[in-house]
């Protein structure tokens, strides 16, 4: 695992977004599996603006996205199909038709998750990963359990996570209790891994996913399977790392 240490949100966000932007320059018909939440959204402003000087092109790029709130349509403001439109999509030349977000309003998540699992199957899965991570270490909503899931899945959203993103709610209770979510097999399928993380409070889930037990309690610690992937952080998130004697 390369590890990118970075002094704060601002210099993690630039770091992931030229990561990214590196993929699209090399590979211009690149598949990105992308993420949505706080963390990458530093990152998007800037490959918004380095695509607004004509530094970079979304033209021939596909992208899939890890995870959907269930019950919300398309164009709620919390959905995340309404985030990667608002903080992306909308801002570059991707073409609409190849962009793929799970489908909260789907009538049958059992087929629908088997669709998606088959279409990313179908484009030998995604080039680069961009994964946040929960503060109790999912990754996309592949909550801790005891055993991991491999294929795309409905999902019970854990308190903590409900708790996590009530901020962006008018209640707690506006919250959805279920998700669409990308499993640990396409994320592991990718062929490089992105995991960007931010602030004190995803220190402790860094640090059990870098060095921990390899377990479905902490779904992020599976990545030290994955043969390439790269954890572009701050300080603050890395700072047990640090405590813990981890070169970085
Ligand atoms: P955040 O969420 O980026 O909003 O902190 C990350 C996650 O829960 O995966």
């Amino acid at each position: 695992m390369r590890i990118f240490r970075e002094k704060d949100y601002d210099a993690m966000s630039r770091r992931a977004a030229s990561i990214i932007a590196g993929e699209t320059v090399h590979n211009p018909g690149c598949v990105l599996g992308l993420a949505t939440g706080s963390t990458p959204e530093g990152a998007y402003k800037y490959l918004v603006d380095w695509y607004k000087q004509g530094l970079i092109s979304f033209r021939g790029v596909l992208s899939v996205n890890l995870d959907e709130y269930v019950g919300l349509a398309p164009d709620h403001d919390q959905s995340y199909r309404r985030f990667m439109q608002s903080n992306l999509f909308d801002h570059v030349d991707i073409v609409p038709e190849n962009t793929r977000v799970p489908d909260g309003l789907t009538k049958d998540p059992a087929a629908f998750c088997a669709e998606y699992d088959a279409y990313i199957r179908s484009l030998g899965y995604v080039d680069m990963q961009l994964l946040g991570i929960g503060r109790n270490g999912h990754i996309g909503f592949n909550e801790p359990d005891d055993h991991f899931v491999k294929e795309t899945h409905v999902v019970d959203l854990t308190e903590s996570t409900i708790d996590a993103n009530a901020r962006f709610f008018a209640s707690r209770d506006d919250v959805p209790k279920q998700a669409i979510s990308m499993g640990i097999g396409a994320i592991m399928g990718a062929k490089k891994v992105l995991l960007c993380a931010s602030g004190e409070d995803k220190a402790d889930a860094i640090c059990k996913s870098v060095c921990g037990p390899i377990t479905p309690n902490c779904p992020g610690s599976i990545l030290q399977l994955h043969p390439n992937v790269v954890l572009v952080a701050d300080e603050a998130a890395l700072s047990k790392l640090i405590a813990a004697g981890v070169e970085v």
